[in-house]
């Protein structure tokens, strides 16, 4: 489904709210609607453009001085950096993401009390949230502020702030353009729906999300599972604090919230059925892709099974110009690691870490968004659509269940 050309993407204030979650005035609305907006236009309408730039001059200029096409990521990006029109749009694009950020965070701050106050009433007293203080950020974490978010999702001002974790709900609304949905957990309905339908007996009765954050994309598994005890782990403790009180507040009493890093989590070895991660592993490193799957190798259980939605990584097959389309975000978005991660291949990491070969399976999924809250369109608005147009099939295909053909985000994993 497309959308036409001049249809809007949906407003701030059709988001659903919680206790914890910053109730925006009129003007404030305005501005995360207007940088929505700016999101989708930039996505739907300016980013077809860098292609054609891309392919109407830079190409064509190049393969004229040097009698061959660009032969990699890095010759294209340099040609391209010297193009008006890819000046622009990502100038645009960068001054796009600031804004969000700088205006969500604004919301969070001049809210700091009563969010600690909210998230700290729906915590007290409730033996679902371990919190370790001690535990060091990692350090390829401290050193940037991912995605150009201030503060990161570790900065506490105060020993209850939450202020982390509401600019980084508040902010995920206007960069995706509306398009994760109501609850922003497109991503991990995508995922519920895909282990349910490829495994319909299986019923995991423990289930860990690592690097879960807020634990928003770890609800639509917990609806998938009801019976089931779910658990997100994640480093920053402000994420915790506010995500806790966020399930609590929308009813999940059987979701725990624990500080801990996904490489050293203290869970027991074998006790878990399912693990799943969402947007993880591209804001991590090398050693913690390695040490991270060996740990939920042994976390896992005989049969159980582990997917992790990711972006899409390169192959033999991705051409150049989708290749330097898809680093943008190291250069200009705070993303040290996503060009490494593009890079690693992962099927293999999972079968160093003890995976075996017959187990491992990838798929590409869209975002699933409820149906009847926002048009069905809204998940297909972004950047990406355009980006992967004339991929094709990729020919990486793991397993039976269908492989990645260009779709927005790449799901990948094995059963144990
Ligand atoms: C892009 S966010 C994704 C959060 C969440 N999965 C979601 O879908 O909203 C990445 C998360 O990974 C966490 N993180 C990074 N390194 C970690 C590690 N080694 N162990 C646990 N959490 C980590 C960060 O604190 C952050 O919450």
């Amino acid at each position: 489904m497309t959308a036409s050309p001049g249809t809007l993407p949906p407003t701030f204030d059709r988001a659903d709210g919680h206790a914890v979650f910053p109730k925006t005035d009129h003007d404030e609305t305005a501005r995360l609607n207007h940088l929505t907006n700016l999101n989708v236009h930039i996505g739907r309408t300016l980013s077809p453009g860098v292609r054609t730039a891309y392919e109407g001059r830079v190409k064509p200029a190049y393969e004229k001085e040097h009698g061959h096409a660009p032969e990699n990521e890095t010759v294209v990006r340099k040609a391209m950096l010297h193009d008006a029109y890819y000046q622009q749009w990502a100038a645009l694009r960068r001054n796009t993401q600031e804004a969000t950020q700088q205006t969500s965070r604004e919301i969070a701050l001049t809210r700091l009390d009563p969010l600690s106050d909210a998230a700290k009433d729906l915590n007290e007293g409730r033996n679902t949230l371990s919190l370790d203080p001690d535990l060091p950020i990692p350090n390829y974490q401290a050193k940037v502020d991912n995605h150009l978010m201030p503060g990161s999702y570790y900065e506490s001002i105060t020993g209850e702030d939450v202020t982390a974790a509401a600019t980084y709900e508040v902010s995920l609304f206007p960069i995706g353009g509306a398009s994760f949905g109501a609850k922003g957990d497109g991503g991990g309905r995508a995922m519920a729906n895909f282990i349910r339908d490829q495994n319909p007996s299986f019923k995991p009765k423990r289930i860990v999300d690592m690097g879960g954050g807020i634990g928003g994309n770890t609800l639509p598994i917990a609806d998938a599972y009801p019976d089931a005890e779910l658990i997100v782990v994640d480093a920053a403790g402000p994420l915790l604090r506010y995500g806790h009180a966020r399930a609590q507040d929308m009813g999940y009493s059987n979701v725990r919230f624990i500080q801990g890093a996904a490489e050293t989590v203290d869970l027991e070895p074998g006790s878990v059925d399912l693990i799943v991660s969402v947007m993880f592993w591209h804001e991590t490193s090398t050693p913690t892709v390695r040490d991270g799957l060996r740990h939920m190798h042994d976390l896992l259980a005989p049969g159980g099974m582990m997917l992790h939605l990711e972006q899409p990584n390169f192959d033999a097959n991705t051409p150049v110009f989708e290749r330097f389309m898809r680093d943008w975000d190291a250069y200009y978005n705070n993303e040290p690691f996503w060009p490494k991660l593009h890079r690693t291949d992962m099927v293999q990491a999972m079968a160093d870490a003890g995976f075996a070969q017959d187990n491992l399976f990838d798929a590409g999924t869209e975002a699933d968004i409820e149906p009847g809250r926002f048009q069905p369109w809204s998940t297909i608005v972004t950047r990406h659509r355009h980006e992967t147009k004339d991929l094709g099939d990729t020919g990486r295909k793991l397993s039976v269940l269908g492989g990645y053909k260009g779709e927005r985000w790449w799901m990948f994993g094995a059963r144990k």
